[in-house]
């Protein structure tokens, strides 16, 4: 009896979701244009997941590959505690920023981290690889002297002022845009800096501020996903909703290479554990559809001790091209997650959006990308 009301209640959730995932006129979300990030998700997806599969009273959603941070935001607006993982400390920056606090006495720490900025014209700039080609000399002093001056920001509005500085480090490099890596001349000014600093700032100050006041607690984890242990989630998980980085498709660590180390961090150390790069499929390593499907054992070895009985693990998964096979990811996963009592519940095929594919994407013709839901039943 208990086997068929489970039954008829995977059956009524499933009919929840059966319909378009193509979204299509899905509007941008108020936090989604504060940054760029590649591949992020389109908000209505973990937004529907989250309605069709809800978690039980007291229990987090976690994303394993949070990157943006979509999903955290997305389990805030349904009143539900949430817990993030991702390896890119840009991505971490972003996630702890947009479903963290509003700092207080921004305005007046912004203002002073400019005042200052603007008055030093000898800062300590870092040492960078390939510095002069991608950054004008008085673009490299203004950056520093920033970068300086917000290290010496009041505490609580430092990640924010660190991700207004990060938004605006390629529009104000010498390279064509985000996903275009030509060194190109532009007409930016030294006080062009200060300004776009400025400017991006307040939007993300607004953004924040235009949040409902009252969120659930959501967790923000920097590190590789397959070296750690399950207590660090130190929540009872209820439901995962994430879209794990597609093997020899997108380059995290490169997207943000600049960022990083302006920062301070060191993005190399990010491609060494990036799961997916495209580094790992052509260097000595010759990366394999079967690291893949090791490293989703891993995950799944994890997911199996946080995720309570009855609980859904939702991934979004394209397919990749690997030394020149299309390999279903999606299918991977399933079969990986078999060996640890997960059931597949609900499976379909979405159309990616023709802007948002990769390069390498593009190039193997590949159009969709797979929703699938697995249930823990032990
Ligand atoms: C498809 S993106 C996730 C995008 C996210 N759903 C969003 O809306 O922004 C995959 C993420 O996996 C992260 N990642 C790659 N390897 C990782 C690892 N070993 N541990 C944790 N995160 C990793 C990347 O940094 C990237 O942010």
């Amino acid at each position: 009896m208990d086997g068929m009301l489970h039954l008829t209640a995977d059956a009524a959730q499933s009919a929840t979701v059966q319909d378009n995932w193509d979204f299509v006129n899905s509007q941008p979300h108020p936090l989604g244009g504060l940054h760029p990030y590649p591949a992020r998700f389109i908000p209505a997806i973990p937004k529907k997941l989250i309605a069709a599969f809800p978690p039980r009273k007291g229990l987090s959603v976690l994303d394993p590959f949070c990157g943006s941070g979509t999903t955290l935001t997305e389990a805030q607006v349904a009143g539900l505690p949430s817990v993030g993982v991702d390896l890119n400390p840009i991505a971490v920056l972003m996630s702890r920023v947009t479903t963290g606090p509003i700092p207080r006495g921004l305005a007046k720490a912004l203002s002073e981290v400019v005042e200052r900025a603007e008055a030093d014209n000898a800062p300590l700039v870092p040492e960078i690889p390939r510095l002069d080609h991608w950054f004008r000399a008085d673009i490299q002093v203004a950056l520093a002297a920033l970068a300086g001056a917000i290290a010496t920001a009041p505490i609580p509005t430092r990640d924010l002022l660190r991700l207004a500085l990060s938004a605006i480090i390629v529009r104000v490099s010498n390279q064509e845009s985000d996903t275009r890596y030509a060194a190109i001349q532009k007409p930016v000014a030294r006080s062009d800096v200060f300004q776009q600093f400025t400017r991006s700032a307040l939007k993300i100050f607004e953004a924040l501020s235009a949040r409902p006041a009252s969120r659930p607690q959501t967790k923000v984890i920097e590190a590789n996903i397959l070296t750690l242990p399950a207590a660090a989630i130190g929540q009872q998980v209820g439901l995962v909703v994430t879209s794990p980085p597609y093997p020899n498709a997108y380059e995290y660590w490169l997207y943000h290479k600049y960022r990083m180390w302006w920062l301070g961090f060191d993005p190399l150390a990010v491609k060494a554990d990036e799961i997916g790069a495209r580094a790992h499929f052509f260097s000595g390593k010759r990366h394999t559809a079967e690291s893949f499907r090791q490293q989703m054992r891993e995950l799944m070895q994890l997911l199996d001790q946080v995720l309570v009985k009855g609980g859904h693990a939702c991934f979004v998964v394209g397919r990749s091209k690997i030394h020149g096979e299309v390999v279903d990811n999606a299918r991977i996963l399933n079969e990986v997650a078999s060996d640890f009592s997960f059931q597949e519940v609900f499976k379909t095929e979405r159309v990616i959006a023709a802007t948002k594919k990769s390069f390498n994407l593009s190039h193997a013709n590949i159009k969709t990308e797979t929703v699938l839901v697995l249930k823990r039943s032990k």
